[in-house]
């Protein structure tokens, strides 16, 4: 594993970024990185205690500026203030990371349909809600900027048991890549970045809460046991790859949605991937059997 700090000094020098969800998890992970770089960070969610203490913290570990600002995604009167505080306080804004989320495991039929809506309206209502807000005072502006959004794989396999997460994360993609080019004639730019298991609380406690369960089944909600590279992301890895698509380095790179899950994803994919298992050994055997197999019936 690598997971060294990967842009030079400076890169995101005179940008303001605002990251929603950023007080907690990978989102916090991000900010701290951007602000390394030398970015103004906001960062919001609904818990103003939180985001004043990961505000304090991160000024205090990186010498950067973070603005904190309670703003519920799903609330666009909210947001408008929000980036109104934004530009009040920085003087503009110049990216978006839509990194807020709200998910948990369940079958499909045990929930109800508020338990859905609530997972959508966080997840798609906020993240389009969010991007209409800015995009509309970017384009007022005639200002450039850049918008990343964080999706998961499942976006485009789906998923069984988080089903409204699926749903919701595939609606984001799509205004991905369809906005990257209907708004690229104002200089605004979309990409998405899909992680496969990262470990952080929210996500944790919501979808792997191995904690909780008898021995026996955690095997079975093990977070890395479908990744061929048998372990789970460093947040450093995603903050790399995060910083290099908020910055000037990818200019060129625009309705792009760039996986980061160590393999995950396209192992399931793979008619033949389940041979993985198959010892070394097993292989003689097998391809001894096949071709004396194919033998006999030439033969014949
Ligand atoms: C079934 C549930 C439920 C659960 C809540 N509900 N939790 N149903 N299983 N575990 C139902 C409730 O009963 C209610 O329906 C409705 O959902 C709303 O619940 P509230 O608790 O009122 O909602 P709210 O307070 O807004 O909380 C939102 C939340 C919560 C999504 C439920 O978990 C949250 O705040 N999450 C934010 C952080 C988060 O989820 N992070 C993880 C992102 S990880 P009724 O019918 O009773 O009114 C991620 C990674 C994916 O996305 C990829 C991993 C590899
Ligand atoms: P997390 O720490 O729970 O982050 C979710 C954040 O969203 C929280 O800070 C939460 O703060 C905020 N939020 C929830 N509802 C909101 C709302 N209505 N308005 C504003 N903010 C809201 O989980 P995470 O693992 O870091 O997830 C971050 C992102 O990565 C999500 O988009 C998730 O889908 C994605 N992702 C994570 C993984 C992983 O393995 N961790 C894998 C794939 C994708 P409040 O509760 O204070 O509002």
């Amino acid at each position: 594993m690598y997971n060294q700090p990967m842009l030079r000094d400076g890169a995101l020098e005179g940008k303001v970024i605002v990251v929603t969800g950023g007080g907690t998890g990978l989102g916090k992970s991000m900010s701290k990185y951007f602000l390394e770089l030398g970015a103004k960070v906001v960062i919001t969610s609904r818990k103003m205690q939180v985001l004043e203490e990961t505000a304090h913290e991160l000024e205090t570990t990186t010498g950067g500026k973070v603005l904190p600002i309670a703003c519920d995604v799903r609330d666009y009167g909210a947001i408008e203030a929000m980036k109104d505080k934004t530009i009040a306080e920085f003087g503009g804004v110049h990216g978006l990371l839509n990194n807020a989320a709200g998910n948990f495991i369940s079958p499909t039929e045990r929930l109800s349909h508020r338990a859905i809506d609530t997972v959508v309206d966080i997840v798609l209502k906020g993240t389009y809600y969010t991007t209409l807000a800015f995009g509309k005072h970017w384009i007022e502006q005639q200002q450039k900027a850049t918008v990343l959004s964080i999706v998961t794989t499942y976006a485009w396999t789906g998923s069984a048991f988080v089903v409204p997460s699926a749903m919701a994360k595939s609606g984001v993609l799509a205004m991905t890549r369809s906005l990257a080019v209907e708004w690229a004639k104002y200089g605004i730019r979309f990409n998405a970045i899909a992680p496969g298991p990262f470990p952080t609380k929210g996500a944790w406690d919501r979808l792997f809460p191995i904690d909780a369960f008898p021995e026996h089944l955690r095997d079975r909600f093990s977070a890395h046991g479908n990744v061929p590279l048998k372990r789970v992301g460093e947040h450093q890895e995603l903050a790399n790859l995060a910083a290099y698509l908020m910055s000037d380095f990818s200019s060129y790179v625009n309705g792009e949605v760039v996986t980061i899950d160590g393999g995950e994803w396209i192992n399931g994919a793979g008619e033949f991937n389940h041979l993985n298992i198959i010892p070394n050994e097993m292989w003689d055997f097998i391809q001894a059997a096949i071709k004396q197999n194919t033998k006999t019936k030439k033969e014949e």
